[in-house]
């Protein structure tokens, strides 16, 4: 069966699948749950899935920071699916949909152990590494106007 991706709101039947896939990715392992906060950032972002029938492999949110940048958060794709170009597909997936949307730039505030991956999808680390919730992070940036 094929891998989809797809742009969903929080009121479709697999919006329920996302909050599962990131927090058993991202938060879990961390012994963190989703905050309240978090939660009512979702109703401002836009949410993409990478399905296989009805089943949800992976997800990220853009969440709009200002007019033309948007924050790229919460990439997640469940592990047996990693390596498969799942991420890839879901990145490619929502710049068509910020480029239509008149975005010009990504920003993301990335996993240092994920970083590799962001710069495969063409992302610039800015800055130094820093701490949060434990984990080193970095910020990474893609002006994707720039390069059109
Ligand atoms: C990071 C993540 C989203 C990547 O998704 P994925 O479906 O495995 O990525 P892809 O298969 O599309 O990989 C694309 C490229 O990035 C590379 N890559 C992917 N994850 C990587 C990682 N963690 N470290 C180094 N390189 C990585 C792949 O090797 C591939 O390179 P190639 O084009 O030369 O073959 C996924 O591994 C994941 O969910 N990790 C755990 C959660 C996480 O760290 N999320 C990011 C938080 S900022």
């Amino acid at each position: 069966m094929t891998i989809e991706c797809r742009r969903i709101d929080i009121h479709d039947q697999l919006f329920q699948q996302e909050l599962d896939l990131r927090d058993s990715v991202l938060r879990r392992p961390l012994g963190r749950v989703s905050s309240c906060d978090e939660q009512a950032h979702d109703n401002d972002g836009n949410h993409f899935v990478a399905i296989r029938g009805r089943e949800v492999l992976g997800c990220p949110g853009l969440y709009i920071k200002w007019p033309c940048v948007a924050l790229l958060r919460l990439m997640a794709v469940r592990e047996s699916e990693r390596g498969r170009g799942v991420g890839s597909q879901l990145v490619a997936f929502a710049v068509e949909w910020a480029i239509a949307n008149r975005f010009g730039e990504f920003e993301g505030e990335v996993r240092v152990a994920a970083a590799k991956f962001y710069e495969r999808c063409r992302f610039r680390a800015e800055g130094a590494e820093y701490v949060r919730h434990g984990v080193p992070h970095l910020k990474m940036r893609w002006k994707i106007r720039s390069e059109m």
